[in-house]
């Protein structure tokens, strides 16, 4: 079934989630279904889409939902396990790693607060494996004055992601970028309204061997 149709046809507890946001998810998310993988989704509110992920994601899948609010703990089940705490704070996330173990997937749905946005980034992302994805959605707050946004001011993950498309590319700037740690273990990029996507993966940042027949000399 798809992650729509999962969707339209929920009777467990509720989901809040933007239709467009669905066929991202699946784009990429699909490659971690039936694999035994660890998913962090910040944010769950009344809990629905941890058990949304559960379905999509397979019986070997654990789902840990993290939020501020205790009454989101409820939502836990076979598979599915909610902490309390603050997406913000180093200490709680490094909690979360030392229980669980580092996430392949991180979706944070939790403030859409620049600060809280970047700490949980700066925290998490580093950590990710190879082949692991980050997702942010909900960015059109990093437009939002009252989310810490705004177009183009500092500090909005939207303006730090533009720097981090110069850093993915780094290593072709003839020494014009520095070439760090997001250089050599990001594979790719992904904007869609709202929402902003990372894959991580080694690339060699190299052409393939030309193969073929010229043409000419
Ligand atoms: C949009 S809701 C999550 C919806 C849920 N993921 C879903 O799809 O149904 C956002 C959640 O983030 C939580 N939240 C707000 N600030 C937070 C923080 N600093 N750390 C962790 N969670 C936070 C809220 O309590 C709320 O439950």
């Amino acid at each position: 079934m798809s992650l729509w149709l999962d969707f339209l046809t929920n009777q467990d507890l509720l989901i809040h989630k933007w239709k467009h946001y669905f066929p991202i998810y699946e784009q990429h998310m699909r490659r971690f279904q039936g694999q035994d993988v660890l998913m962090f989704e910040i944010g769950v509110s009344q809990g629905g889409s941890l058990r949304m992920w559960k379905r999509f994601l397979g019986p070997h899948a654990r789902i840990v939902g993290i939020d501020i609010d205790p009454r989101s703990a409820p939502a836990a089940e076979d598979q599915v396990e909610v902490r309390i705490g603050d997406q913000s704070d180093p200490a709680f996330l490094q909690s979360l790693i030392d229980e669980f173990g580092v996430p392949d997937v991180v979706l944070d749905d939790g403030s859409h607060r620049m600060d809280h946005v970047n700490a949980s980034f700066d925290f998490l992302y580093p950590l990710l494996p190879k082949n692991g994805v980050y997702m942010v959605e909900d960015m059109h707050t990093a437009y939002w004055e009252e989310y810490g946004g705004g177009v183009g001011v500092p500090g909005s993950f939207i303006e730090r992601c533009k720097g981090l498309i110069d850093s993915l590319n780094a290593d072709h700037a003839r020494g014009a970028l520095p070439s760090d740690e997001f250089t050599r273990s990001t594979r790719s990029m992904h904007f869609y309204d709202s929402f902003v996507v990372f894959e991580k993966g080694a690339t060699t940042g190299k052409h393939a061997p030309r193969v073929g027949k010229p043409l000419f000399e």
